[in-house]
């Protein structure tokens, strides 16, 4: 028996496996450095950053309690509706002086989803204030993952999880996403296509319907699809021909999980409008925000315009106090310099795996990656009964007695993510990728136990 949630609706699970105590539910307790541990007192590396959240890993909990108890004895609360608090605005000013967009206006949230709605509400607040109100499409890519709240959820490219709920509240077309794995073109005809596909969705929606182009720069659904050279700086061409924004969801890449501030950085994007989450605060405090290129801002700034958008917690004292402290202990500790300096080793290391007959593709930059499973090896998918099994039992029984935090990604091709803390030293990335070896060493034992192996195993 396992630890019954209760009354606990757990996020993305089916919640019947565990009702009851009837599943090995994992349920954790308290962390440190790059490592969690559970009720039992069982350790587990945290190769997943507690879903990419996490960067500091969980050793700073007294220097962030000591700012979050001071702001909470100072003034608990305000809003940032038509008032302000000091933090917010420090805060808003760091992230603009950093932001890949250039010159920017901040707009906080408390998460992704919530950032990526706030975009959205943005950017039809620009092109209605600029005389264009028919543009209200989008255009986002295949796989990805934007976020669950109705208006993010029509940007998401991942169907099943949209079928419910209606019809999409944002009219989207979704183009192909990034992923080389199983390419046989050359990059450069790669990226034509790619961007050609862009170009001719916009013609065939009409270019003055268009409102915005919705991408991570390195797309996590799907596993890691890192952009061929030229994507972004294309996308930026396409978008400025038709008067589309660019949007850049940094919810995972932004706050250094690619060794920079902003992985539109590292992609060469320049986008209009970034969003972040998730490592803002390095998860010590739920925190969102909207970097806005400040001419795409410029008509909310225009006399008698209101913005209309708001949200009561955005911008929460406590949380920008951390978000500072965290902008801080990023630049003491060197976070970005660990990840730059640690990522060849990681990459290495990783690509070491390729031994394991299972192992089709290795993908990936900084401190954010995927491998991606194969049947044998003419590199066939895992589908029906093997890869439910997989993604079901084998892996998350595999990683669990491992002693790892990882995730079996089905939302796409097969694949496990591996997302460590940022603050990781070598042995501890090594730690990481002989536990995921370890696990899928023994993935394929389990596969030919139950005869649902590939050819490469038999
Ligand atoms: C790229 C991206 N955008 C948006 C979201 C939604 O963020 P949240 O779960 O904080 O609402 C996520 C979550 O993983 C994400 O990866």
């Amino acid at each position: 028996m396992g630890v019954d949630p209760g009354a606990l609706l757990l996020h993305f699970t089916r919640n019947g496996e565990y009702a009851g105590g009837a599943g090995d539910l994992l349920v954790l307790d308290r962390g440190e450095g790059p490592y969690v541990f559970d009720v039992q007192g069982r350790r587990y590396i945290d190769g997943l950053s507690s879903l990419f959240c996490s960067q500091l890993g969980y050793s700073y909990g007294a220097e962030f309690a000591a700012v979050a108890s001071a702001q909470l004895e100072k003034l608990a609360f305000n809003t940032n509706w038509a008032t302000a608090h000091p933090g917010a605005i420090e805060l808003a000013d760091r992230l603009a002086a950093l932001s890949p967009t250039g010159p920017a206006k901040v707009f906080f949230t408390n998460g992704g989803s919530e950032s990526v709605e706030a975009a959205w509400k943005v950017i039809r607040q620009y092109h209605v204030g600029r005389g264009e109100p028919g543009r209200t499409k989008a255009i986002a890519r295949k796989i990805s993952y934007h976020g669950v709240t109705l208006g993010a959820l029509s940007l998401t490219g991942v169907p099943s999880f949209k079928e419910p709920f209606g019809p999409a509240a944002i009219p989207t077309t979704h183009v192909e996403n990034t992923n080389s794995f199983r390419s046989d073109v050359a990059e450069a005809e790669w990226t034509a296509r790619l961007l050609d596909e862009v170009e001719a969705t916009i013609q065939a929606e009409g270019p003055e319907t268009v409102a915005a182009i919705f991408a991570e720069p390195v797309q996590n659904a799907g596993g890691c699809f890192v952009p061929p050279e030229g994507y972004w700086r294309g996308l930026r061409e396409i978008a400025d021909r038709h008067g589309v924004l660019l949007v850049a969801d940094e919810v995972i890449t932004g706050m250094g999980r690619l060794g920079e501030w902003f992985g539109s950085t590292r992609v060469d994007a320049r986008p209009d409008i970034v969003t972040i989450a998730k490592g803002l605060t390095s998860a010590y405090a739920p925190m969102g925000a909207v970097l806005v290129a400040e001419p795409v801002a410029a008509p909310l700034y225009e006399d008698g315009v209101t913005l209309l958008h708001g949200i009561t917690f955005g911008g929460h004292p406590v949380s920008a106090a951390i978000a500072l402290k965290n902008l801080e202990i990023f630049e003491r500790d060197g976070v970005l310099e660990n990840v730059r300096a640690q990522e060849p080793h990681l990459r290495e290391r990783l690509q070491g795996l390729y031994d394991l007959p299972l192992v089709g593709d290795v993908r990936g930059a900084g401190f954010f990656w995927a491998v991606e499973l194969v049947r044998d090896a003419e590199l066939s998918r895992f589908e029906g009964a093997a890869r439910e099994a997989l993604l079901k039992e084998i892996l998350p029984g595999g990683l669990r007695e491992a002693g790892l935090i990882a995730r079996a990604d089905g939302r796409g091709d097969l694949v496990v993510q591996i997302a460590p803390p940022l603050i990781c030293d070598a042995g501890q990335l090594d730690e990481v990728v002989d536990r995921l070896g370890e696990a899928i060493g023994k993935a394929g034992d389990a596969l030919a136990a139950r005869g649902l192996a590939g050819e490469a195993l038999v």
